[in-house]
């Protein structure tokens, strides 16, 4: 819960930033997903929903406790189609050109090697996938990351267009944040 620069993440506090539903709208009925940098999973949980018992859900998280949370609540859920490890995104490739979404929220300014993660991503994406990366604007904030950790929309759509991405869109989503869409190519 302390991940995002001390500010306690609870899903008002998410919810009043941004319509997280709207985010994974591209997300369909049997797709695979993954998500790097999960924490306890409250976009995977979505996600897992939304792509359904024929779908797939891959998620990663370095921090133990963090998968042992989403795990209970894919528990509780009911949710049976979500596959959680801890690990690091720098060594994560769940499968290779299996996945139609990678996704990134509010992580990809924390990868000590962000370049290898988005080369990985590469490796798992389908010829046709998406990346999405939902990350903190580059603004002084009373909350969230620290100002010289965060990426700009352009210091991030460099590195996803550096991995073999194609930056397909850059949307700011409320006042806080922003998502990139890449389009993998080949
Ligand atoms: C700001 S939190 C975001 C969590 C989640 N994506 C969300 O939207 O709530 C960042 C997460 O990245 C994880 N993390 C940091 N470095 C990582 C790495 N190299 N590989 C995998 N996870 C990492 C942290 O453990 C933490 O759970």
């Amino acid at each position: 819960m302390g991940c995002h620069g001390g500010f306690a993440l609870d899903e008002a506090t998410r919810r009043s930033w941004y319509t997280p539903e709207s985010i994974l709208q591209e997300l369909n009925s049997g797709m695979v997903f993954a998500d790097i940098g999960c924490g306890d999973g409250f976009f995977t949980i979505l996600a897992a929903k939304k792509v359904g018992e024929q779908g797939k859900v891959y998620a990663v998280d370095v921090d133990p406790a963090a998968i042992q949370r989403l795990k209970n609540k894919a528990k509780a859920e009911g949710l049976n189609n979500i596959t959680a490890k801890v690990g690091m995104g720098e060594e994560t490739v769940f499968c290779n050109k299996c996945v139609d979404v990678v996704f990134y929220s509010m992580v990809l300014h924390d990868f000590a090697d962000t370049s290898k993660v988005l080369k990985n991503a590469k490796q798992m994406v389908k010829a046709d996938g998406q990346l999405i990366d939902l990350d903190w604007k580059k603004q002084e904030m009373p909350f969230g990351p620290p100002f010289k950790i965060r990426f700009s929309e352009e210091q991030a759509s460099n590195l996803i267009k550096n991995a073999g991405f194609q930056i397909d869109n850059v949307t700011f989503v409320g006042n806080y944040h922003y998502t990139i869409t890449g389009k993998s190519f080949g």
